[in-house]
């Protein structure tokens, strides 16, 4: 992330860390996935401009709300560089990860009504169980949680 500091506005990484609210390690965290940057000052001391406190507030709101680091960062990096967002880029951002937000709720909810016939029941029948995957026949359509994944529109596995 490529940026301008004003050195009159420049942080250190303890000022990041109590102002926002974050252990240091998790500043030192965010920098190391690009999310944040900081610069070096005269005595190779590293200082953040002030903006990354409201870059850490947008990053803290999008994990509470689930969305992967990457997607983050990728946000992130659309802004111009050392600029506080704006409400218009803030929206902007916000209307992306709502897409993303609601596709997994919907993931969710249906894992969910799915679920809620296999509590108490325990049958795990390979017809009716969303939980079942004997002989790990779902590896077959791919990496990862199949089920889980699914789309709504390519119907139920089983
Ligand atoms: S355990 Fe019976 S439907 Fe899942």
């Amino acid at each position: 992330m490529e940026k301008t500091v004003d050195p009159s506005r420049t942080l250190t990484v303890g000022e990041v860390a109590r102002r926002s609210g974050v252990p240091v390690s998790t500043v030192h965290f965010y920098e190391s996935k690009g999310l944040i940057a900081s610069t070096r000052n005269s005595g190779n001391q590293r200082r953040f401009d002030s903006v990354v406190l409201r870059y850490i507030a947008i990053i803290k709101v999008a994990q509470r709300t689930g969305i992967p680091l990457d997607e983050i960062r990728d946000a992130l990096r659309g802004l111009p560089a050392g600029s506080k967002p704006n409400a218009q880029q803030w929206q902007a951002m916000s209307r992306r990860w709502k897409d993303s937000l609601n596709e997994r709720i919907e993931q969710l909810t249906r894992l969910r009504d799915e679920l809620m016939h296999c509590i108490g029941c325990g049958c795990l029948s390979m017809n009716e169980c969303p939980l079942r995957n004997p002989a790990d026949i779902l590896g077959q359509q791919g990496p990862g949680p199949q089920i889980l994944e699914r789309k709504l529109e390519t119907g139920v596995a089983s």
